[in-house]
């Protein structure tokens, strides 16, 4: 019972986080990477069908990630919470 109760929590929790990870990439990075994560025309490359996306974000944030256009990146996620960027990068490694 309790182990049911433990995993339906799980999952809700896990459709909040997505939900608020699909709006915040809509207000925040579709202008760039368009709605399905295809555009490639700003950034050089699709990000949709990648994976690891929170790796990268945190790595633009600490200045460990990034290529030549990184200072556009880092710009973005400055401001982005790391509780907000874990929702947004479980949204965008929906993305295929
Ligand atoms: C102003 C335009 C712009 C916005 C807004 C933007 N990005 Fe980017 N994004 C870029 C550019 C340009 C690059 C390539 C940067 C580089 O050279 O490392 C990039 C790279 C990335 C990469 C790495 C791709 C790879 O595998 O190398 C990811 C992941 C990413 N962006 C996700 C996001 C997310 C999530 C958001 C919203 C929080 C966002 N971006 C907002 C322009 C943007």
């Amino acid at each position: 019972m309790v182990k049911k109760i433990l995993i339906l929590s799980v999952l809700g929790f896990s459709s909040v986080m997505a939900a608020d990870g699909a709006k915040l990439y809509g207000a925040k990075c579709a202008e760039c990477h368009g709605t399905d994560g295809k555009e490639a025309s700003i950034a050089g490359k699709a990000i949709a069908g990648g994976s690891g996306a929170l790796a990268k974000l945190i790595g633009y944030k600490n200045g460990t990630f990034g290529g030549d256009q990184k200072a556009l990146m880092q710009g973005n996620v400055a401001t982005i919470s790391d509780s907000d960027l874990q929702s947004i990068a479980s949204y965008v490694d929906t993305l295929k």
